[in-house]
């Protein structure tokens, strides 16, 4: 049900989400079209292998990724409200949508691959510091597990602000872009192995 009919109802079930938890939401609306198509283009230029998405809510940036035509069996999107987890699940039939809590994800079971985009819409800065933690640290373990795993995630801070310091040696992040046609306006930046910025690709 990728269509208007899709986002009506994605725009009910977000509300609903956020009645139910406003810190775990964490925004004020659903990723807007120019935010979704951001990140999906920074997905397309890339070409992982497996695509994983985290905090999907309602599925605003997950029809991005769904258009550029992922195999079902190397799509995966992952939420933690039921509600949510539901209506994804009726949206993208294709797409392996997993109700599990991000803490967890590095115990998630992966097909092997080459490469792994991980694309989190997770509030990080807004969901309660232990989970936020959490989150983090399940997100690096799984982006050391995989060979050539990067993370995309947005934020909503000030444009220089990168999603979340300590990171493991090695790694460095970029601002892929600022969309400020989004409610409000959104940050995305990369995870990458510095060996990318030295070898001269970016
Ligand atoms: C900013 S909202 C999602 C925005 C989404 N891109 C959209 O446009 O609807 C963040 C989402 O992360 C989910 N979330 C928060 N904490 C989570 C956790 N620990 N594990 C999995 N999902 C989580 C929330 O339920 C919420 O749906």
């Amino acid at each position: 049900m990728a269509d208007g009919r899709g986002q009506g109802l994605g725009g009910l079930a977000f509300a609903l989400a956020w009645v139910r938890n406003p810190r775990r939401v964490g925004a004020i609306a659903p990723a807007s079209k120019a935010l979704a198509q951001a990140i999906a283009g920074e997905v397309a230029r890339v070409g992982p292998e497996l695509l994983l998405e985290v905090g999907a809510g309602t599925g605003a940036v997950t029809q991005a990724l769904a258009a550029l035509g992922p195999p079902p069996d190397r799509f995966f999107v992952i939420e933690r409200d039921p509600g949510l987890v539901r209506h994804l699940r009726e949206r993208f039939p294709s797409a392996e949508v997993q109700h599990a809590c991000a803490t967890r994800l590095d115990l998630l079971p992966l097909p092997p691959a080459a490469s792994l985009m991980l694309v989190s819409s997770l509030p990080l800065m807004s969901m309660p510091r232990d989970e936020g933690r959490r989150c983090v640290k399940a997100m690096l373990a799984l982006l050391e597990r995989v060979p050539n795993a990067r993370l995309l995630q947005y934020t909503y801070a000030a444009r220089h602000v990168r999603p979340f310091d300590q990171l493991p040696p090695g790694w460095r992040w970029r601002r892929v872009k600022t969309v400020w046609a989004n409610l409000p306006p959104a940050t995305v930046w990369s995870l990458e192995p510095a060996a990318h910025f030295t070898q001269g690709i970016h």
